[in-house]
């Protein structure tokens, strides 16, 4: 059985907390990624609840945080630092000669008007109940811990998806039901947070583009006339040009019990004719990325296979029956987005209890990197000249490093506190240990002058039954050489912190 994913998904990532569950918060063995991104990760099913720490608060906490010109009270939940908050309003993705901005335009092209709206949303700060509870989030999610989530306070967090809109953007539809009756779909972009490792496909704060789209039935007892819903839909499906590309299937749309029909609303023959149209919609924009990106590749020499892809079943507390798509590139299987038939009871509680829908999210940066052969995510963020000056509007070329500074190594190796329980956060000072929080600290203090952070070794005492970890920083700039002295100094202060913040020993 596959394990509840969710939102962990959907952005560059190393495999590392790959489709199994987490055995614990540390993993056994990081290698260290040569590579971008070859799976999506996901939340493990391991059950975190939301306990507030009892401990001390965080140290050097402010009583609110500004944010977008706006003041939230902050509390015993609060764990969002200002090094992540320095990048909200960026907005790369408007950027027209930005990569992100250029990726965000090829997919948008994809899903026109007028069936699609295409918009942007530039506040991250959403509250609890729009990025989990009307999703459908259980109480005990993973997705909901602090040391997974950037709280600004109890009851608001820095958006962990796009999703977290879907609700308003259902509403909107309903709104504008007399005004705009042809546009029935809409496509978001947004930057989203997550606390997280470092390495080079990884970043806290990242990019997602969310699409959806929606049919209308009766208003009385829709099921009945479930067969002119689906023949509608199916009439759509048609429009959409077929391609050629080889797609792996092998799963039933529907299973009882690893992708279940909501039974309670939709026939099979509706879910068989939604899940038909957004396969295609979706392989049909996956083909024009790769496609472009093929010509990229091969105009810089590179040999080019031809494209597969492949449908996996998920799980997604918001959709349901749900998949990933992936798609070959390059010897690897690389997930590239999650989407579903929308849970009828969230369009109920939308002002669209008449409609069904499908629902995709997909990571920018993941694609972006791919495209572009972007080595390090990092590298979006730069505001170096020989960076940004290599791309321009409407056009997919491959980035040429302007150089590749020599990388410095520190190991940091400490004793657990003895009350270590792997499984919660220490951010603002609960006891147990999560790796997490160690990634926080490193970037508070490193910010993007790490590359990445790979735990190399760990043991257990066996008469002492105590933990020790070592994890191996890499201090590399993007942009020039790092002296010795200055990896040694950060990496004094990262100590430091380690022992303030976590009260580790330090060996
Ligand atoms: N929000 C999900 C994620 O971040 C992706 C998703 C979007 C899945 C819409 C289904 C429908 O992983």
């Amino acid at each position: 059985m596959r394990l509840p994913a969710t939102s962990r998904a959907l952005r560059a990532s190393s495999g590392r907390w790959s489709i199994a569950a987490r055995p614990t918060t540390i993993p056994r063995s990081i290698p260290i990624p040569s590579r971008p991104a070859l799976s999506l990760r996901e939340w493990s099913s391991t059950t975190i609840r939301r306990i507030p720490s009892t401990a001390s608060p965080q140290k050097t906490q402010q009583s609110t945080l500004k944010i977008e010109n706006e003041a939230y009270k902050t509390d015993e939940w609060t764990n969002t630092p200002d090094t992540i908050l320095s990048h909200v309003g960026r907005r790369l993705y408007l950027d027209e000669n930005h990569p992100l901005a250029i990726t965000r335009k090829l997919i948008e092209s994809q899903f026109a008007g007028p069936e699609f709206g295409n918009y942007s949303e530039k506040n991250p700060v959403v509250s609890t109940k729009n990025n989990f509870d009307v999703l459908g989030f259980p109480e005990d999610h993973p997705g909901r811990s602090r040391t997974d989530t950037y709280y600004v306070n109890d009851k608001t967090v820095l958006r962990t998806h796009t999703s977290a809109h879907q609700r308003a953007y259902f509403q909107q539809i309903a709104r504008n039901e007399q005004t705009r009756p042809d546009e029935v779909g809409y496509t978001i972009i947004a930057d989203v947070y997550r606390r997280d490792a470092i390495d080079r496909s990884h970043y806290p704060v990242f990019h997602q583009m969310e699409g959806a789209m929606l049919w209308k039935r009766p208003d009385n007892n829709p099921l009945s006339a479930s067969k002119e819903t689906a023949a509608k839909i199916m009439t759509d499906l048609q429009k959409i040009p077929s391609h050629d590309v080889v797609v792996e299937d092998p799963n039933p749309t529907i299973h009882d019990q690893r992708n279940p029909l909501q039974d309670k609303h939709h026939s099979a023959e509706e879910v068989e004719a939604v899940a038909a149209h957004l396969k295609r919609s979706l392989e049909r924009m996956v083909i024009k990325i790769f496609t472009e990106a093929s010509k990229a590749a091969s105009n810089g020499g590179a040999e080019v296979e031809p494209l597969k892809v492949r449908w996996i079943e998920a799980y997604f507390p918001f959709t349901s029956p749900s998949w990933e798509l992936e798609v070959f590139w390059q010897g690897d299987w690389l997930e590239i987005l999650g989407c579903g038939v929308i849970k009828q009871d969230l369009l109920i509680n939308s002002d669209v209890p008449n409609r069904i829908g499908w629902a995709f999210g997909l990571g920018l940066e993941r694609i972006a990197m791919l495209l572009f052969n972007i080595p390090d995510i990092r590298l979006f963020w730069s505001r170096d000249e020989r960076f940004l000056s290599q791309f321009r509007a409407g056009e997919i070329t491959r980035f040429e490093p302007f150089s590749k500074h020599p990388a410095c190594y520190k190991d940091v190796a400490f004793w657990l506190p003895p009350a270590a329980v792997t499984g919660g956060s220490a951010a603002g000072g609960a006891v147990p240990f999560h790796e997490n929080d160690v990634m926080e600290i490193v970037r508070g203090i490193g910010g993007d002058l790490v590359e990445d952070v790979t735990l190399i070794d760990e043991f257990t005492h066996p008469k002492t039954a105590r933990k020790s970890v070592c994890y191996r920083i890499n201090y590399r700039s993007l942009e020039r050489t790092l002296t010795n002295e200055e990896s040694n100094e950060l990496n004094l202060k990262v100590r430091e912190k380690l022992v303030e913040e976590l009260g580790v020993e330090l060996r």
